[in-house]
């Protein structure tokens, strides 16, 4: 999608849609009067036949009858000024965007008067409805050709009110180009089934990012590491694993080193501890954490971050082969630790504490994980909200607060020590489940056990909203690639 800015008259602009962007008080705006007038105050008219306030989400769009140059005319409400956030933006975005599909508009201009935001920073403002627009276009299309009638939007023009902001706002729409197609590439990574997004085959997606070192360790070398742990997850498959490392360097120096560990199971039956068939059926999602980082990593030397990046999964399919891990066996992770593996459905923690060992090895500042994790997580906080623990608290609230401006929201879950118990074995180090209660904190103090004492580190559970039943704003069904956007945030303030 191309984004331009400019300042001028919005009815003047020469596009198929030309729509104005208002608060509560759209009666004073500069660009609905001109408008208005122009089209000999139809807008006026209907709007108030129509009860049109410009709450939040409200729209209205007309015919011009050659009264401006575009063919369409519109007002979007974005609501309350002091209300409107970079996600209420990011809405209108994707609002407008499935609007100018459903016209079979290719090129639209959006008119928008900074008065109209409470908000300071223009580039998230660009970035925001930049996001929005460009999110609510994607399909998947790789088993399905595209329908005939679907037919999207490719220029969007801005026109502003202050010239000062135009540079501002045309980097943040290179931002939200640039996260479009990180999130793009996770949905198709989470999308694609899993009898063809394999581990090879995610491993493969991960190569000839552009500005990443990528390595890709096989089972022999994966053995040689002792990764007995992640690999005890990976024996009941055929398909073997891979472990994915990716280093991104930023031009200057840097003493900040972020380290971010995905879950990558491209297959979760549940191994011999089976899945019921329902809550199998959508579990190639299970490499959510790691379309994440994929995700962003590809994107990363064109967001440049001033910190220092890597980047793992320990990709693997849990499988129930005659080959599997049997419920009561134990292994020896990476760190000398024994697990007695109970519930072979708790195969995530299991890949996630080597790649975290791996990880650590680096002495990273902050090492983020992020996994499909717990069942429990989606009970806790529904299919909408991330669960987020650590063993930092200015991590934590620094990643709810990126999450926020990001449209990706979190909650804090306590690590509570009062848990621990339930983790322990009578035969081996751990065990990998709890009492059935409280399972994602169990989950997250399992991993914890994991973390060297001066690494500052975060888990953030994303079994709810890595995935969408519904088409929203911006989002459609299947994987919604959630996280790129918080870690491209939290990447962009550590570099300021
Ligand atoms: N991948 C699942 C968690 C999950 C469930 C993600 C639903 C998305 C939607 C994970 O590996 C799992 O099966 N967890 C178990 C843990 C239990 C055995 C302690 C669960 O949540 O039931
Ligand atoms: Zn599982
Ligand atoms: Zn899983």
């Amino acid at each position: 999608m191309k984004f331009s800015v400019s300042t001028g008259d919005v009815t003047k602009a020469k596009s198929d849609l030309m729509m104005v962007l208002v608060n509560k008080e759209f009666a004073k705006d500069q660009n609905f009067k001109t408008l208005d007038k122009k089209l000999g105050t139809l807008l006026t008219q209907l709007l108030k036949r129509e009860n049109f306030e410009g709450k939040w989400g409200q729209s209205k769009v007309v015919i011009s009858h050659k009264k401006i140059p575009a063919l369409y005319a519109g007002v979007f409400g974005l609501g309350d000024k002091d209300k409107i956030e970079y996600e209420c933006l990011r809405k209108a975005g994707g609002r407008i965007s499935k609007i100018a599909s459903q016209l079979k508009t290719k090129k639209i201009t959006l008119g928008l008067k900074f008065g109209n935001l409470a908000l300071k920073d223009p580039a998230k403002i660009a970035q925001a409805l930049g996001e929005g627009l460009i999110l609510a276009t994607y399909e998947f299309l790789r088993y399905k050709k595209k329908s005939k009638n679907s037919f999207y939007l490719e220029e969007v023009s801005l026109i502003i009110d202050d010239s000062k902001k135009i540079s501002f706002l045309k980097k943040g729409f290179e931002k939200a180009v640039a996260l479009g197609a990180g999130i793009f590439l996770a949905r198709d990574l989470i999308n694609t089934t899993a009898n063809h997004m394999t581990p090879m085959e995610l491993s493969r997606s991960a190569r000839g990012l552009k500005g990443v070192k990528t390595r890709i360790l096989g089972s022999a070398e994966i053995k040689r590491l002792k990764m007995g742990s992640y690999l005890g997850v990976a024996q009941g498959s055929k398909n073997p694993p891979a472990f994915i490392e990716m280093h991104y360097k930023p031009s200057g120096k840097s003493k900040t080193h972020v380290a971010l560990v995905g879950k990558g199971i491209t297959f979760d039956s549940g191994g011999l501890s089976l899945k019921p068939p329902k809550q199998m059926e959508t579990m190639k999602d299970d490499m959510s954490g790691a379309a994440a980082v994929i995700g962003l990593m590809s994107v990363i030397s064109r967001l440049a971050p001033k910190v220092e990046v890597w980047g793992y999964v320990a990709a693997a399919e849990n499988m129930p082969d005659a080959s599997a891990i049997r419920p009561g066996d134990i292994i020896t992770s990476m760190k000398g630790k024994t697990i007695e593996v109970l519930n072979t459905d708790a195969e995530g923690r299991l890949t996630l504490i080597d790649a975290m060992t791996y990880a650590q090895k680096r002495k990273p500042t902050y090492m983020i994980d992020c996994a499909t994790l717990t069942g429990a997580c989606l009970v806790a906080l529904g299919d909408r909200i991330s669960g987020i623990m650590g063993n930092d608290e200015k991590l934590i609230e620094s990643l709810i607060s990126c999450g926020k401006d990001a449209g990706e929201k979190m909650w804090q879950l306590p690590l509570a020590e009062d848990y621990k118990d339930e983790l322990k074995s009578p035969i081996a180090d751990y065990k990998n489940v709890g009492s059935g209660y409280g399972g994602t904190i169990t989950a997250g103090l399992f991993l914890q056990e994991f973390v060297e004492p001066k690494v500052k580190w975060a888990h953030i559970d994303i079994a709810g909203p890595s995935w969408s039943d519904k088409s929203r704003d911006y989002e459609s069904i299947g994987g919604t690639g959630v996280l790129v956007r918080t870690y491209a945030e939290f990447l962009e303030r550590l570099s300021k």
